[in-house]
């Protein structure tokens, strides 16, 4: 059985606790995904992140489930993020109630127009999630691609505030206001995309603008002795921002999780805020097809 310690944990407003950092698995390879989550929990990650929209769900399930039956980890120390309903937190992905469970096609009419529901307010669907929490379904909720003034109605309306509000972020993508206004009222900030989609490698995806390959970041890293990767979850983690990094590859995983044992400084995290470029690599309409972020 693997150390439950490698990654520290978070308390959310619901009172339950979560890792610091998870695993992505949007684009991992279903053939991919029982080796990769086995490799996963045997680094320490006690954290994943899944959407109906990545389609792999099944295979994440069914790995866990192998893990907990083969006791290669316990079944209660686990936290899933994100659009699943089991002993977890459960997020509405994007503001639009159309994005439901088991809900994973575009949302692009074929007419090209945006076809979402226009009859389910936010509220409603807010609502319905609640009672996923007082039915003991799930233990936390949350909220995902929600800005400052979709945050702030939410807590308006909301009997349960989210625990969760699970965005793109990463050094070209900083967002400190709406991570403050977060933080401020007691939401802890996920950053999905925390390395901006990888290498400039990943462009066809991402574009070809990546954090990973920025001067400042290269250079900052090789002083600390990590590598860019790391220093950029790191300086996530120090703003006190969840992260959840996708890799599909083993030396990867145990990379992306050796950021709990070194600092930066508070100069360096002043230098790396400086390179923002408020520069979003999901554009919109590209993944989910929508062209809406509030
Ligand atoms: N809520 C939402 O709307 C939303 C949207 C997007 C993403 N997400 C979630 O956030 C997770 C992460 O976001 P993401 O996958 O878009 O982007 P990301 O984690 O920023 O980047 C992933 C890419 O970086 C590469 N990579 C991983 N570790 C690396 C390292 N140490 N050095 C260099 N390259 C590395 C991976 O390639 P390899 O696999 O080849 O290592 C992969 O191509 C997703 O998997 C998903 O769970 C949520």
């Amino acid at each position: 059985m693997v150390s439950k310690d490698v990654v520290p944990a978070v308390t959310l407003n619901s009172g339950y606790r979560m890792p610091a950092m998870g695993l992505g698995v949007w684009r991992m390879e279903n053939t991919a995904v029982r080796g990769v989550i086995h490799s996963a929990i045997r680094s320490g990650y006690r954290h994943f992140d899944c959407a109906a929209k990545y389609q792999n769900e099944a295979e994440v399930g069914e790995a866990l489930a192998e893990a907990f039956q083969t006791g290669l980890v316990k079944r209660e120390i686990y936290s899933l993020q994100q659009r699943i309903i089991l002993n977890t937190l459960y997020m509405s992905q994007l503001p639009s109630s159309s994005s439901g469970i088991g809900k994973t096609a575009s949302v692009i009419g074929e007419d090209g127009v945006l076809d979402i529901d226009t009859t389910i307010s936010l509220e409603t669907t807010w609502r319905a999630m609640e009672k996923l929490v007082y039915m003991g379904l799930v233990r936390s909720i949350g909220i995902s691609n929600y800005g400052v003034f979709l945050t702030r109605d939410c807590l308006a309306y909301a009997k349960i505030k989210p625990a969760v509000n699970q965005i793109e972020m990463h050094p070209y993508f900083q967002r400190d206001s709406l991570v403050k206004f977060c933080q401020k009222h007691g939401i802890c900030v996920t950053a999905h995309t925390p390395l901006g989609g990888g290498c400039t490698a990943n462009a066809k995806l991402f574009g070809s603008l990546s954090c990973l390959d920025d001067p400042v970041i290269e250079d900052m890293a090789e002083k600390y002795g990590k590598t860019p990767a790391q220093l950029i979850l790191r300086w996530s983690h120090q703003r006190n921002i969840v992260v959840i990094p996708k890799t599909s590859k083993v030396e990867r995983l145990k990379e992306n999780i050796e950021i709990f044992d070194f600092d930066i400084s508070d100069e360096d995290m002043e230098e790396i805020k400086a390179i923002d470029k408020n520069h979003r690599t999901n554009q919109p309409g590209k993944f989910w097809g929508i062209d809406v972020y509030a």
